[in-house]
């Protein structure tokens, strides 16, 4: 059998390796530094060595890199949301898109149970007046934070879920503990909704937009970026929410309009915000450092050591099955099969 090339933009964790080795792959590995990107010359020049490509969501696999090799078999990208890749394209031109969906979902949603906790009681900001030696005696209005659980009222808070996929509805899940009310609006998944809205126990209901905004005392955000989605919290939608509320963001940045944030954090507009994905990562629109209701983490919300290890797995099988031209177990365009497109690539590659 001929020599296979799997290219790799960046590294991900070493379990791939040998997974893509027993398949008769060779690895590249287009910048080994973890702080430097890929330039788009770099990026182009490895896809068109490549059989596969192994991609991470910090690179913009456009129609022109798609389009840069007739041979390309396949793009495994090491994530769950995948608008990184110009899917559009890659269905026109016959290539499969594979993503990591499901093995993420429990330690996404931790973290959202984190940011949720942390924006709420204030963690940050009191642990930074600790280490700043600051703390000089107990008081009874110490950093006094938002409730999640009922709490001095005994009213139950309301949690809005925007996106009721995997990891949405794991967040729900992770509420009963709470005692919290949950509000869920997805267009998509109006059969997940229904699901667990029929079980009284999880305090699920379906709700418009509009309701889920004016009611959340948390509103946290979980669908996938499209068209549709970019910007759907914008300044409107953020005049929606109660004063009171708390805005987390774990999907991905544009879903937010990133000023209209600002804005809303520095006149109060809402609480607070929780963000682990920015508009324009790595960067942060200006402001945003010096607003003191916000927490901010670097896009770690799938980082557990196992997780990592588990989706590099993932991302390694489906680039095997898109070297093989078999069907990869998670592909994220299947019309792509029974594409004419499709087999002529298959025998341009086999050619
Ligand atoms: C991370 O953001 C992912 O989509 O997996
Ligand atoms: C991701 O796995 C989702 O569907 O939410």
């Amino acid at each position: 059998m001929k020599e296979r090339n799997v290219f790799m933009t960046r590294r991900i964790p070493d379990v791939a390796i040998p997974i893509l080795r027993q398949a008769g792959a060779t690895v590249t590995v287009g910048q080994s530094d973890e702080e430097k990107g890929l330039t788009p010359a770099e990026l182009l020049a490895g896809v068109r060595n490549a059989d596969v490509l192994l991609s991470l969501l910090t690179e913009p696999i456009t129609r022109d890199v798609l389009n840069a090799n007739p041979r390309l078999l396949g793009v495994a990208n090491y994530a769950v949301g995948f608008n990184n890749i110009d899917v559009v394209a890659a269905t026109e031109l016959g290539i499969p898109v594979s993503n990591t969906p499901g093995v993420l979902t429990d330690t996404t949603a931790d973290l959202t149970w984190a940011l949720i906790l942390g924006i709420a009681r204030r963690i940050v900001e009191a642990h930074e007046y600790m280490v700043a030696g600051r703390y000089k005696l107990w008081g009874p209005n110490l950093f006094l934070g938002g409730d999640v659980s009922p709490g001095g009222t005994g009213k139950r808070k309301v949690l809005g879920i925007i996106g009721y996929g995997r990891i949405g509805a794991a967040v729900a899940r992770r509420a009963i503990g709470f005692d919290m009310d949950i509000l869920a609006y997805d267009p998509h998944n109006p059969a997940a909704i229904a699901a667990d809205a029929a079980d009284p126990s999880r305090h699920v209901r379906s709700a418009s937009l509009e309701e889920l905004l004016r009611e959340s005392d948390f509103v946290s955000l979980h669908p996938l970026l499209t068209a549709e989605t970019r910007h759907m919290i914008s300044e409107r939608q953020l005049g929606m929410m109660k004063k009171t509320a708390y805005l987390i963001n774990v999907s991905r940045g544009p879903v937010v309009d990133e000023a209209a944030l600002v804005r809303a954090l520095r006149d109060g507009t809402i609480a607070g915000a929780a963000l682990d994905v920015f508009e324009n990562e790595p960067l942060m629109v200006a402001g945003l450092a010096e607003c003191r209701n916000a927490i901010l983490v670097p896009h770690i919300a799938s980082g557990s050591q196992d997780t990592r290890d588990r989706m590099a797995t993932m991302a390694a099988t489906n680039a095997v099955a898109h070297l093989k031209g078999e069907r990869a177990p998670n592909v994220v365009n299947p019309e792509v099969y029974d594409s004419a497109a499709y087999v002529a690539r298959r025998s341009a590659a086999s050619a």
